[in-house]
């Protein structure tokens, strides 16, 4: 890896593949910063709602963006989002109730408009924290946010690893639904890049995910585990 290089590595994949737990070990292996969009979206899902905004309202959805002030709050390695100066915890981002919701509203053009440049920005803070790269996930991030990155991965599982990691998490979640909503609206669907490399985490452990996509960031490196 060039030292004076800032590198960007995009993650991208439907509901439950396992993309977290992806960025979450790579960001910790490299050192680079996490940002996970998906978090942004459920926020700003809670946010809504708590104020009694109908998710399929966009004149409502956009009344009320206009009173949300969005900063970052950066936790060790991870870079999160604070609205109106508050960092929502995970029991309420990741609630049944805004499991239902979250597709439709990310799937109004007005709510990523709001969240375009901040999310972009965050390579920029990255750089100005030291770190020597950023890591983020979500659903648009090779295709939209970062079709520049340096690395563009795309993950995907089978159905039945999809539900058995929600289950083992004892949340209820609509994964199909979800997937069906993301990859059919019509700004910035949930789709793999041409580019970018796809990896099943169905059939291989976190470990050998992370040493799979390390081999391309940093080819160098001999792998901490065996395939
Ligand atoms: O990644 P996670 O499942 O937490 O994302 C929650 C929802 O946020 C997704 O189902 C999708 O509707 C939305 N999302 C999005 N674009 C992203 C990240 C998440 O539309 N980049």
């Amino acid at each position: 890896m060039d030292d004076h290089s800032f590198i960007i590595v995009a993650i991208d994949g439907g509901a439950a593949t396992g993309k977290s737990s992806t960025a979450r070990a790579l960001s910790e292996r490299l050192g680079f910063m996490h940002v996970n969009t998906g978090a942004h979206y459920r926020t700003l899902t809670y946010a809504l709602l708590e104020a009694g905004t109908d998710p399929t309202r966009p004149d409502q959805i956009s009344k009320q963006l206009q009173t949300l002030e969005v900063e970052t709050c950066l936790i060790d390695l991870s870079a999160q989002l604070a609205v109106n100066g508050k960092v929502l915890n995970e029991n309420a981002t990741r609630s049944n109730e805004v499991n239902a919701a979250v597709s439709i509203i990310a799937a109004q053009p007005k709510v990523r408009n709001f969240l375009f440049k901040y999310q972009r920005d965050q390579a920029e803070l990255a750089r100005n924290k030291n770190f020597p790269g950023l890591v983020m996930e979500g659903r648009d991030i090779g295709s939209v946010i970062f079709p520049d990155a340096d690395f563009s991965f795309f993950l995907h599982a089978d159905a039945k690893t999809r539900a058995m990691r929600r289950a083992k998490e004892g949340l209820k979640d609509s994964i199909a639904e979800r997937d069906q909503i993301d990859s059919t609206r019509e700004t910035a669907p949930l789709t793999c890049p041409d580019h970018a490399i796809k990896i099943d985490t169905g059939i291989y452990s976190l470990d050998t995910v992370i040493d799979h996509i390390c081999q391309y960031i940093d080819p160098g490196k001999p792998e901490q585990t065996t395939p």
